[in-house]
């Protein structure tokens, strides 16, 4: 009765075949090198199972499962034919969501740029949910739009973020864009973001910011 549907959640954009298409293009390329380094320094062997959640194209899962068993997972159609069109043999790929998923237990898991779109009540019910999906000790990277700061400081923060937009929505994110995402999605506040991680059994490890609105978090599952 009271859970969200996720693809109600998912973002509109996502589940358009035309924006998913172009959506590698407008994230600039991301590179998953540094999140697939981090697994390997906190002890996970090539080999080892991970749960891409909110894969959408498959920046990260693709270039995991060169060196682990990666799956990877989301709640939109669009981004999961894509993904399919494009995985390699060993990445499997599957429909599932923050709120949705069973499988495991996996020895790491990873989320980039997808908790933002559940709201805080709902986001703690995933970070539980991914606690549960992982081996004890086992391994959380997120990265996400976190806000880093006070609510008086949002309109300095918000007009430096602004003036560093593109203006080609095609190869970047304009500041529209980033208006849009403050208005109707839910990132939330880093002194809110990091006791829901640790109400979830996570020990956060690395936490490392830019720009005062990118979180990356390395995290532990307590034992
Ligand atoms: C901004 S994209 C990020 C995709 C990818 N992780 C990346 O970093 O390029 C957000 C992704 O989250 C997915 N998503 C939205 N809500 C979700 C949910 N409740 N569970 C799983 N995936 C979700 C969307 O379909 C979309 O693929």
């Amino acid at each position: 009765m009271w859970m969200i549907n996720e693809l109600a959640y998912a973002g509109p954009e996502h589940l358009d075949p035309a924006f998913v298409a172009g959506y590698d293009r407008k994230q600039g390329h991301p590179d998953p090198a540094p999140d697939i380094a981090e697994f390997r320094d906190h002890g996970l062997e090539p080999g080892a199972s991970i749960l891409d959640l909110a894969a959408g194209t498959g920046r990260f899962a693709i270039a995991a499962a060169e060196t682990f068993a990666v799956t990877a997972a989301d709640v939109s159609p669009a981004m999961l034919s894509y993904l399919r069109a494009h995985a390699p043999a060993g990445l499997k790929v599957t429909q599932g969501g923050f709120l949705s998923y069973t499988g495991g237990p996996f020895d790491g898991v990873h989320t980039r740029n997808g908790l933002h779109q559940l709201p805080d009540f709902f986001k703690g019910i995933a970070l539980q949910r991914i606690a549960d999906l992982l081996r004890p000790g086992g391994i959380l990277r997120v990265r996400d739009l976190i806000y880093d700061f006070h609510p008086a400081e949002a309109p300095a923060v918000f007009d430096e973020w602004f003036a560093g937009a593109v203006t080609d929505p095609a190869v970047g994110y304009t500041a529209d864009d980033y208006a849009e995402h403050i208005r109707t999605e839910y990132s939330t506040y880093r002194w809110l973001f990091e006791p829901l991680l640790e109400q979830a059994g996570f020990q956060i490890v690395s936490v490392a910011y830019e720009r005062r609105l990118y979180g990356a978090y390395t995290c532990v599952k307590r034992p």
